[in-house]
């Protein structure tokens, strides 16, 4: 059964609060702006297989706005975009940013799928959306000395948006460690309060976009401050006022089952996991195995180094970065030590759906597709976050203008895809 949509607030509602989901594979994007009234009138990906889960999830009208199609394919999509949604979001792919993707960057084939986002952007023209959110992984902001940041930096600015970036952390609000660097861009009708532009005249104690970038100190750290002091945007940088977010994260154990129903290893695939711990984290093991009170929830990852198989254990009771399962490397393991008593299994999908933030997921019938569709997602009180903080701010500071409703030719409602019903 299609999940049920979350109350949403309705003071928060409008049919004009309404966006295009880039790059929306299980559509984790929309499970968070959803829930402060955001309308998806577009989501595209090329995956079949995300689709499914999607429509799955949000029902068979969710079908009607998702499009499966290549980004590239920019007649398409931009005839299937209607009017002139607020928002676009673009998770685009991140399989370049990393090692295993060779650090490509933006010239690899995945990651420079954004190209084709900005495509899109560039032909949308007077139908531009007036805010866009990008998001990717930490290493985006490193690829290529930097110069792959500079260039998403540089191409916005060419579209006319005032840049931001800020990098959040999954783990302050779930017990899953998931660092991602965002980029938003708003249009320059947008700048006012609560959005600050840097300004270049400005006394130094005077620039509001300096407090409030000092303000939120922790989503931006040095090295983003540094790239941002050296770029300059043919636009500029401007941010929206907010404070750091506070950290609200679950434990671990609250993320995971432990009943006996679960698909735990038998003896010798214990043993054979155990004899891949590093020493230290052996000693760690056995440590907590003496403890007979109490019960220890930990996650480990299989991995190869110095060509032999290892498996690195997590202490800190929050799980590793979840992954696509190519390979049996990138799988998460659960490790539960009760009592004395040591269990181990890989992480079910529900598991990786609570980690993403998202519990309820209707889940498919196929456990791989699951645990590939939240590998590769966004994490949902993430994306409330950054909503609650930014999005949702700018839009109420914009929507209550109505010369300026009218400039971006809101004053008609578009034509809405259904809200997901059970
Ligand atoms: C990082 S994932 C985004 C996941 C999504 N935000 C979610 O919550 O599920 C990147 C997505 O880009 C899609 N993708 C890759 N190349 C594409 C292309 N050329 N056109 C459209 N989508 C593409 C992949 O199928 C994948 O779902």
């Amino acid at each position: 059964m299609p999940q049920e949509a979350p109350p949403v607030d309705m003071d928060e509602a409008s049919p004009q609060k309404t966006f295009c989901e880039f790059f929306a594979g299980i559509g984790l994007v929309y499970e968070a702006l959803r829930r402060s009234g955001w309308q998806c009138v577009y989501a595209n990906d090329i995956d079949p297989k995300k689709r499914a889960m999607y429509v799955g999830h949000y029902g068979a009208a969710a079908a009607e706005h998702y499009h499966q199609g290549d980004v590239w394919a920019a007649d398409e999509v931009l005839q299937r975009i209607p009017r002139r949604p607020f928002l676009a979001t673009a998770s685009f792919p991140c399989t370049d940013m990393s090692l295993a993707g060779k650090r490509r960057g933006l010239a690899g084939r995945q990651s420079g799928a954004l190209f084709g986002f900005l495509e899109v952007l560039a032909r949308l023209d007077e139908r531009r959306p007036p805010m866009v959110l990008l998001e990717n992984v930490p290493g985006f902001l490193t690829s290529h000395h930097g110069a792959d940041f500079a260039a998403a930096v540089a191409a916005l600015a060419d579209l006319g948006y005032w840049i931001d970036s800020f990098v959040v952390d999954a783990q302050t609000f779930v017990p899953q460690s998931r660092p991602r660097l965002f980029l938003a861009g708003y249009q320059q009708k947008l700048l006012r309060p609560p959005l600050f532009a840097r300004r270049s005249d400005a006394e130094l104690m005077n620039d509001r976009w300096r407090q409030t970038v000092e303000r939120a100190d922790r989503l931006r750290p040095a090295r983003l401050r540094a790239a941002m002091e050296s770029i300059e945007p043919l636009t500029g940088w401007a941010a929206v006022d907010c404070a750091n977010p506070a950290a609200s994260r679950p434990a671990l154990a609250e993320a995971v089952d432990l009943d006996a129903a679960q698909a735990w290893w038998d003896p010798p695939q214990v043993e054979r996991h155990l004899a891949m711990v590093f020493d230290r984290h052996r000693r760690k093991l056995d440590s907590l195995c003496g403890q007979q009170q109490g019960t220890a929830v930990l996650t480990a990852f299989r991995r190869v180094r110095q060509g032999k198989q290892r498996m690195e254990v997590r202490f800190d009771g929050v799980a590793g970065c979840l992954r696509t399962p190519r390979g049996g490397s990138a799988k998460q393991i659960v490790i539960v030590i009760d009592r004395g008593n040591l269990k181990m299994r890989w992480m079910t999908p529900r598991e990786y759906a609570r980690l993403q933030g998202a519990a309820d997921y209707v889940l498919p019938d196929n456990a791989i597709q699951g645990l590939f569709g939240f590998g590769d997602a966004v994490c949902v009180p993430v994306l409330q976050w950054i909503d609650r903080n930014m999005l949702t701010p700018v839009w109420n500071a914009y929507r209550h203008d109505r010369e300026l409703v009218a400039s971006c030719s809101y004053s008609e409602p578009v034509a809405l895809a259904r809200t997901p019903s059970p």
